[in-house]
This record gives structure tokens, C-alpha cells and sequence, in this order.
């Protein structure tokens, strides 16, 4: 195709150049402004990256106008319905859903990954407690790099299975450990026997006194909840893994920033605030007052599980939990009043010019918690999962990175502190 070009006029100077337009699959176009500094000594300032293409990906597409998800191309309306978590994940790292035999060796990888290094059980003993989950989270996964010290980036990506089983398996067998203790429950270890949802919900909710029944209709939906988070593009969680991965840092301190950077109630630490949100309306009785706070300038207060970066529309992923979450609780029959309270805060907010307006709509985090909470899973422990189910995204960013033409990242910035002083000025 004939390359076009973008002309960019420097009014002050009198000079002009060109600058190549790039253009991706589905027709999204960019400005290519690598040699920008190299002619022009200008760079581009956009702080909180809103107009900025950090690199070329194969991973994930969003379309945030039309609402569409894809992962490998495939809308994740379909991958919900067809296929596993494991099977999800497995797309995301090598570009294609598993054959049967290919299925079954990563199966047998995450099993025999599964189990930690028992002297990192002793690691949760020195949290103070009440430690929030994600902290512990990702000083686990930090610490864990050291029992794994000679891997360098290059070998853990030629052999991604290993690498990435590893994580997702032990990231499991560490959250479930996490509630345990956090509850006083001694742990319990994960089963071979067990595909990877029900192992967790074993790990977390068994006992010596009361054998835990895996239902499969908790099986089935943990898949749609992992699988609907596993990747989201150039999310912040995302960015700081590629950022940190790209000084060469081992892939265990890389998903430990991840995890850092998800934790914040921007981000994947939402789902819990929005609970902690619902609550506080059913209490106070007065959604539309809530509404107002949220429109309110002089307010802090945001309606969590509302807005997006990308989504300028209902999110994809919120259009299926919503559902999902209606039929899960019909089925399992269970009332949750808060359900009723987020639907009257969703139906207020989307009738009112301020949010139609900013085109704010419900985001992921609107309805999981509500299906988390019906599973059994305590709300601090709801970013936790979050993480479970990026990690397949963030390891497959990270193999891209790593096998790309990698440099180091590192922005620039415009400098509007003090000019020159001295000391004694
Ligand atoms: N409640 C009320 N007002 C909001 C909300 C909200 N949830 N979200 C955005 N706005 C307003 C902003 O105040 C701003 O108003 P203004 O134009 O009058 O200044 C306008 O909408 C645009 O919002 P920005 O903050 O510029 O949007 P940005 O893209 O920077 O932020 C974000 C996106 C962080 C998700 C934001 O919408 C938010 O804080 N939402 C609540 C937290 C949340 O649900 N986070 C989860 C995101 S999804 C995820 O990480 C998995």
C-alpha cells in the first residue's frame, strides 16, 4: 500500500516535515513520530498517555465507540461461550486456541506448577494482620523471583509455557493461600484431578470440617469472569509491565509491578469500591442523591464501576456480566439486594445529561463483585482475581516486548521548574 504522510507545519520556525501515517488492522491510524526529535528536536507531550500509541500489538483489539473486545481477533462474546479460562489464555500467548493435545500438555504444565516452594509458606506469617490481598499479592511474586534467580527474559520467553504456567498456577495456589490465612483456616493444596477453576474454588473454600461441593454452574461462570479480564490492551496494569519488563527486570518483579498497578481503585481495586459504594446507597436509601454527589465538582466522589479510558460506550465486557449475573443469581437462587441497588444506580445515572453527555457507562467492575460475592469470594479478595485473570494478558505483552525490537522505554518530559539559580539565591 502507497505510504501517506502527515505534514507537520512548524509556524514559528517557517519549516515543515512529514511524518508517516500508520494504519492498523481494523483501519486505526496513527502519526509515527519516532524520528520526530531526531529532525526537529521537538518531542510530543501528552501526559496520562490519552493520544499515545505505545507499541504495535497482535494481542487485543478495542473499538471504544462501537463497544468491541477481541482477543486474537476473536470477540470475546465467543470465547465466553466456548471456551475455558486455560484455553483463553493459551490464545493469548501463542495467537491460537489449543488443540486437544496441545490443551492437555499446558494442563499438565499448570499441575505440576502449581504447588509453592514450601519455605514461601512461612512468607505469610510476617504480614501484618488485616495486609490487603494485592500487597501481599505482589510481594509474593516478587519474592518468588528468588527462588527462581537465573532466568533471564530471553530464556523465560523461548519457553512461555513453562513461564507462563508457572505464574498462573502458583499465582493461584498464592491467593487461595492468602484467604486462608487471612480467615485463620489452615491452607489447602491444590489437585491434580482438578481443571483449573474448580482447583481454586477448592484451594479457597474446602476444609477439614466441611468438604466444599464444586457446583459446575460456579465452575462455568469463574471461566467467564477470568476470561473477560484477561486482556485489556495498553491498560495501566499493562503499560507498567511492559515499562518495568522493558529494563530486562525478571518476569516475576514485571508481574509484581503489574499487580502493584492494578491495585489502585482506578484501576482493578474498583470492583471491591464499588461494593463498598453499593452499600453505603442501600444504607443512605437515596440513590439519586448519590448521583448527585458523583456530578457534584466539589464532591471526591465518583459512581465506581462508571467511565472508561477507551469506552466511549456500554462496555462489552459489563453488556455480559450484567447478564451472566442476573441468570447466576436466578439459578442459584439467591437475592442480593445490592444487585437491585446497582441496577437503580445504573438506570438513574444513564438517564442523566451529565454521564450521557461524558459518555459514562457501567464498566467491568459495575456487576462482577456481585457475582463474586454470590460465589462466596470476600470483597478484598475481588482484585485478586482480577489479577489471576490478567496474567495471561500480561505475560502475553510481555513475551511480545521481549521478542520484539525491544528498547528500553523511557519518555521525555518538559522541563517548567526554576531556570539557573545558585545557592545563594
Ligand atoms: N463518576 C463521575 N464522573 C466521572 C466518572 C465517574 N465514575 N468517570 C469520569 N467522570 C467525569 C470526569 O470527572 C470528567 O468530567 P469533566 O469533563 O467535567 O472534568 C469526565 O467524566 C471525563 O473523565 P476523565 O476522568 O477525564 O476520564 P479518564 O479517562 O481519565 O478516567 C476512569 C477513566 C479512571 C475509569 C474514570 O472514569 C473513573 O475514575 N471511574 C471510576 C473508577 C472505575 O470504575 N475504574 C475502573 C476502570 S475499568 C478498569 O480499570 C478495569
Amino acid at each position: 500500500m502507497e505510504q501517506k504522510y502527515a505534514k507537520l507545519i512548524f509556524e514559528d520556525e517557517g519549516k515543515e516535515i512529514l511524518l508517516p501515517i500508520v494504519v492498523g488492522t481494523e483501519g486505526e491510524k496513527a502519526i509515527d513520530i519516532t524520528r520526530l526529535r531526531r529532525d526537529t528536536s521537538y518531542i510530543t507531550i501528552d501526559p496520562s498517555f490519552a493520544n499515545t500509541g505505545a507499541c504495535y500489538s497482535e494481542i487485543t483489539y478495542i473499538d471504544g465507540e462501537r463497544g468491541i473486545l477481541r482477543y486474537r481477533g476473536i470477540p470475546v462474546e465467543d470465547l465466553v461461550e466456548k471456551t475455558s479460562f486455560i484455553e483463553t489464555a493459551y490464545l493469548l500467548l501463542h495467537g491460537k486456541l489449543p488443540n486437544p493435545d496441545q490443551r492437555s500438555k499446558f494442563s499438565n504444565l499448570l499441575n505440576v506448577n502449581s504447588m509453592l516452594h514450601e519455605d514461601m509458606r512461612h512468607f505469610f506469617d510476617g504480614f501484618p494482620r488485616g495486609a490487603h490481598p494485592m500487597h501481599i499479592l505482589a510481594t509474593m511474586i516478587n519474592a518468588l523471583s528468588t527462588f527462581y534467580p537465573n532466568v533471564d527474559a530471553l530464556s523465560l520467553s523461548e519457553h512461555i509455557d513453562l513461564s507462563a504456567a508457572r505464574l498462573i498456577s502458583t499465582v493461584r495456589t498464592l491467593a487461595a493461600f492468602a484467604y486462608k490465612k487471612s480467615v485463620g483456616e489452615p491452607v489447602v493444596y491444590p489437585r491434580h484431578d482438578l481443571p483449573y477453576c474448580a482447583n481454586f474454588l477448592n484451594m479457597m473454600f474446602d476444609s477439614p470440617v466441611a468438604p466444599y461441593e464444586i457446583d459446575e454452574e460456579v465452575v462455568k461462570i469463574l471461566n467467564v469472569l477470568l476470561i473477560l479480564h484477561a486482556d485489556h490492551g495498553q491498560n495501566c496494569s499493562t503499560t507498567a509491565v511492559r515499562i518495568v519488563g522493558s529494563a530486562q527486570v525478571n518476569l516475576y518483579s514485571t508481574i509484581s509491578a503489574g499487580i502493584s498497578a492494578l491495585s489502585g481503585p482506578l484501576h482493578g481495586g474498583a470492583n471491591q469500591a464499588v461494593m463498598e459504594m453499593l452499600r453505603k446507597i442501600e444504607k443512605d436509601g437515596n440513590v439519586q442523591k448519590w448521583v448527585d454527589k458523583a456530578k457534584d465538582k466539589n464532591s471526591n466522589f465518583k459512581l465506581m464501576g462508571f467511565g472508561h479510558r477507551v469506552y466511549k460506550t456500554y462496555d462489552p465486557r459489563a453488556a455480559i456480566t450484567k447478564k451472566q449475573c442476573h441468570e447466576f443469581l436466578k439459578k442459584m437462587k439467591i437475592k442480593d439486594s445490592l444487585l437491585d441497588v446497582a441496577m437503580e444506580l445504573e438506570n438513574a445515572a444513564l438517564k442523566d445529561d451529565y454521564f450521557i453527555s461524558r459518555n459514562l457507562y457501567p464498566n467491568v467492575d459495575f456487576y462482577s463483585g456481585i457475582i463474586y460475592r454470590a460465589i462466596g469470594i470476600p470483597e478484598n479478595m475481588f482484585t485478586v482475581m482480577f489479577a489471576l485473570a490478567r496474567l495471561p494478558g500480561w505475560i502475553a505483552h510481555w513475551k511480545e516486548m521481549v521478542d520484539g525490537d525491544n528498547k528500553i522505554c523511557r519518555p521525555r518530559e518538559i522541563y517548567i521548574g526554576k531556570p539557573l539559580r545558585r545557592i545563594e539565591d
